[in-house]
């Protein structure tokens, strides 16, 4: 099983994947983190998406392909992912489904979590972020147990570079232009649906499980 999450950015993407992955017993892959976890190390890879990342636009398509189908060929990925963040522009899309051919594989659904601009502005700029295992919170919604520690690993929370409002509405405008068209050419596929993000994370995960089912 493959799955894609589409929205626009602080839909709640992360949140929901690693929920969905856990539940489903896939591994999730998220292209975000892959860069943040490559600059946290001082990979040329990482520095090479570092000046895009902090403006809010996208990496290359040939650097992110690269990236991501080395990570979906490697054997935690053979039994089903969840993708997190990739494909974002048609040509990504289009190397995975040649990807996951050549493996006799092929995308089982697309779901868009959707939300209005005003919430993901709210969500994206209270968010905090494990520095060691990147696991999403908020300080009004999801504020964790220990202010600034990680509940899973005892990392410590820090604010991403890119949530300052005026880089989030860049990272908004950004999935309009290059990331929506996405939206038809998985609809024209009959494997996009579109799940309401509002709500609890729990309501939003249910949804999400729902929305499989049918697929
Ligand atoms: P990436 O890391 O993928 O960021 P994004 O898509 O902008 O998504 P976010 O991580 O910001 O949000 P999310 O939807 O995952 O929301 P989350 O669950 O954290 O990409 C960053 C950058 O990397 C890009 O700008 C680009 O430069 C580069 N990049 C990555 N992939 C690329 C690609 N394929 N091609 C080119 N470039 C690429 O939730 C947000 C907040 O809301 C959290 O605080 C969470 O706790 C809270 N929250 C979640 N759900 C709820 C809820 N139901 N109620 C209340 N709060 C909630």
């Amino acid at each position: 099983m493959v799955v894609v999450l589409l929205g626009l950015p602080g839909a709640g993407k992360g949140t929901q994947a690693a929920r969905l992955a856990e539940r489903l017993g896939l591994a999730h892959v998220a292209s975000g983190d892959l860069f943040r976890e490559a600059l946290a190390e001082g990979t040329p890879l990482g520095l090479q998406a570092q000046a895009y990342m902090e403006r809010g636009d996208l990496v290359p398509d040939e650097i992110v392909v690269r990236m991501v189908l080395e990570r979906i060929g490697r054997p935690d990925c053979a039994g089903g992912v969840v993708l997190d963040g990739f494909p974002r522009t048609s040509a990504q899309a289009e190397a995975l489904d040649t990807a996951l051919a050549a493996g006799g594989r092929a995308v089982t659904a697309v779901l868009k979590v959707v939300v209005p601009d005003p919430v993901v502005l709210e969500r994206l700029t209270g968010r905090r972020v494990c520095r060691n295992c990147q696991a999403p919170y908020h300080v009004r919604f999801r504020p964790p147990a220990r202010e600034g520690v990680c509940d899973l690993c005892g990392g410590e929370l820090y604010q991403r570079e890119d949530d300052r409002e005026e880089t989030v509405r860049r990272r908004i405008e950004v999935y309009r232009e290059q990331t929506a068209p996405l939206e038809a050419y998985y609809r024209e596929r009959g494997l996009l649906r579109e799940v309401d993000g509002n709500g609890s994370v729990d309501m939003v995960t249910e949804r999400l499980l729902q929305a499989l089912e049918a697929a």
